[in-house]
């Protein structure tokens, strides 16, 4: 993978997000190969903004999946937030809604088209977004209290994977709540679990790994998890992963 020398953008969302913060040195090469029309490309990405679409691209469960991961953050979200990677639709603007008055949301992606997107969505001075690689957050140690991927593991080939995943769990702080939603082997007389390698084979070319491996066993960590918690939804198709470091 090709590493990135991406500008931080530590400024609150502003209206437009016209400001000159998103400039990148690169993007990772397996996000420009595989992904490009989905993430990178201005003119497919209100196509994907649709509701309808990201949710037939979950089989109907995108709200499910969005309220799943709200509700394991709680109604009111306190302290410090850090959601690693943009995703379509609107869990982002809600878990702003659901932001105490005195916390602060952190978005990060390592697109910053993704973030000028986003910035389209949501707006407050407690949130910030950021160009940074999720393999190689800037972030010090312990500094969140929670922190979210929303099926971002399954589109990184396996060493940004692991990367991510160890970073995600190192900039938490002790006692905080690491939470990944993302896809998982679904049960033997599920129809997707024939269904879907041809469409991962085709589109998502690693997001296999996910139904071969734990998400936790990716986590390289000084110290074991304090605790970890997996549930799975839609016939065992999507996961959500908690863990409290
Ligand atoms: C979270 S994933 C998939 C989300 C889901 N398909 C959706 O949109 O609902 C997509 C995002 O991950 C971002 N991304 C991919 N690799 C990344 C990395 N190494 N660091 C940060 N963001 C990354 C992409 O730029 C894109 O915005």
């Amino acid at each position: 993978m090709q590493k990135n020398a991406v500008q931080t953008i530590a400024e609150p969302v502003m209206d437009g997000f016209d400001k000159a913060l998103l400039e990148t040195g690169g993007l990772p090469e397996y996000l420009e190969k595989n992904y490009w029309w989905a993430y990178l490309h201005p003119s497919t990405m209100p196509f994907f903004e649709q509701q309808w679409v990201i949710n037939s691209i979950l089989w109907g469960n995108y709200a499910r999946l969005r309220d799943v991961t709200l509700a394991e953050m709680g109604k009111t979200i306190c302290g410090r937030t850090l959601q690693i990677a943009c995703v379509y639709g609107n869990l982002t603007s809600k878990l702003a809604q659901r932001l105490h008055p005195q916390a602060r949301l952190d978005v990060v992606d390592v697109a910053p088209i993704q973030l000028k997107n986003l910035a389209r969505k949501v707006s407050g001075d407690n949130i910030y977004l950021e160009c940074q690689d999720a393999a190689e957050l800037k972030f010090d140690d312990n500094s969140f209290d929670q922190v979210l991927l929303f099926f971002l593991l399954h589109e990184l080939p396996a060493n940004a994977r692991k990367e991510a995943a160890s970073e995600a769990l190192r900039v938490l702080r002790p006692g905080g709540k690491l939470i990944f939603i993302d896809y998982h082997k679904p049960a033997w007389m599920h129809p997707h679990r024939y269904l879907m390698p041809l469409i991962f084979r085709t589109l998502e070319p690693f997001a296999l790994d996910l139904w071969r491996t734990e998400i936790v066993d990716w986590i390289t960590a000084e110290c074991p998890p304090h605790s970890i918690e997996k549930k799975t939804y839609f016939g065992g198709l999507y996961q959500k992963v908690v863990i409290v470091k």
